[in-house]
């Protein structure tokens, strides 16, 4: 896999919802080797300050039109110089980097997780696990769900097939994005908001836990295998939870730790998380995706 380091085109960057943007950047160099999970570090600004690149996850790369797509929340300089940026304006990134989610193929049930802006990784990682297990059931429809925005927020082709339960948080109705693709992916979609304004009033790991114990609401329908694998994406008392919960229940689980970088390359120390065998992983160079074992922090 090649690193590309240049200048990609922004195609559109728009506000989706309260402080948070989609933009889609032309990039075939990324867009050919990007994985779920991996990220794009970006040079926000051609000025001296911010200096440090800002990483940003895939949340989806289309090889066919050579696009990779990011949803960034405004939080601060950098992100803030993103969202002034105008469509046709080449913006410096390095990517894909890292080292993104795992998909075995003896999967039957994946679970995702799903807070907030870590909701953005998850729909390219709900794209390609929809490829991957219609691809190993020999099926033919497999063109399908890289469009997050433009058939409003869905990608217009639904999976017939059921290929997994996401439970997404948010703080409040306005700021939901991407569960329409999630559904068109094929995966029963579990909303909540922190304020009641739209589905379960509480957290994702509250409903995942409730999974846990007594499986599907009455209102699923049909009856789907055990869970075999959790993903999830978002701030840490939802992935210290999720792994607790993967522990208990012997379930695999896969976490994307989305902390403070610097290089983004694993040459300055700068993102280092104490692995399980009493060393120390870089999140920019051995992640972001972790197997929760191997992390002890979380
Ligand atoms: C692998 C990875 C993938 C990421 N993917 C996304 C994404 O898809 N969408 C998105 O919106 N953000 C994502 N982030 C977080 C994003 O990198 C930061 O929000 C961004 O760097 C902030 O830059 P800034 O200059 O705007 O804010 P700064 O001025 O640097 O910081 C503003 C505020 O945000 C806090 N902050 C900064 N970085 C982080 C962070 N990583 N986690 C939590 N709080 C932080 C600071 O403590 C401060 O309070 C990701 C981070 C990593 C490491
Ligand atoms: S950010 Fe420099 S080693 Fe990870």
């Amino acid at each position: 896999m090649s690193l590309f380091c240049g200048h990609a085109k922004i195609k559109d960057n728009i506000e989706i919802a309260p402080g948070i943007y989609h933009m889609v950047l032309n990039c075939p160099e990324v867009a050919e080797d990007a994985a779920p999970g991996q990220f794009i570090h970006i040079r926000c600004t051609d000025a001296l300050s911010p200096l440090l690149r800002r990483p940003i996850s895939i949340a989806m790369a289309d090889k066919k039109e050579g696009t990779v797509e990011v949803i960034y929340r405004v939080v601060g300089q950098g992100t803030r110089l993103l969202a002034g940026k105008k469509k046709g304006q080449m913006l410096d990134i390095m990517g894909p980097l890292g080292h993104g989610f795992p998909i075995p193929p003896w999967v039957k049930h994946p679970v995702i997780v799903g807070g907030g802006i870590g909701t953005a990784p998850l729909l390219f990682l709900a794209e390609s696990i929809r490829e991957h297990k219609l691809s190993s059931a020999g099926s033919p429809e497999l063109s399908g769900c890289e469009d997050i925005m433009k058939t409003g927020n869905s990608c217009g082709k639904p999976a017939k097939e059921f290929i997994g339960t996401v439970f997404v948080g948010f703080l409040t109705e306005k700021e939901i994005f991407g569960a329409e693709l999630l559904k068109d992916c094929g995966f029963k979609v579990e909303i909540c908001t922190d304020d009641g304004s739209r589905g379960y009033k509480g957290f994702p790991t509250d409903l995942l836990e409730m999974y846990l114990n007594d499986g599907p609401s009455p209102s699923s329908g049909k009856v789907s295998p055990a869970i075999d694998i959790i993903y999830a994406c978002g701030p840490s008392p939802l992935l210290s939870k999720v792994a607790s919960m993967a522990s208990r229940a012997k379930i695999p689980a896969y976490v994307s730790l989305e902390e403070r970088m610097a290089c983004g390359v694993g040459a300055c120390l700068g993102c280092a998380v104490k692995s399980a065998d009493g060393g120390y992983m870089k999140i920019c160079k051995d992640g972001p995706v972790f197997e929760v074992s191997q992390v002890t922090d979380l």
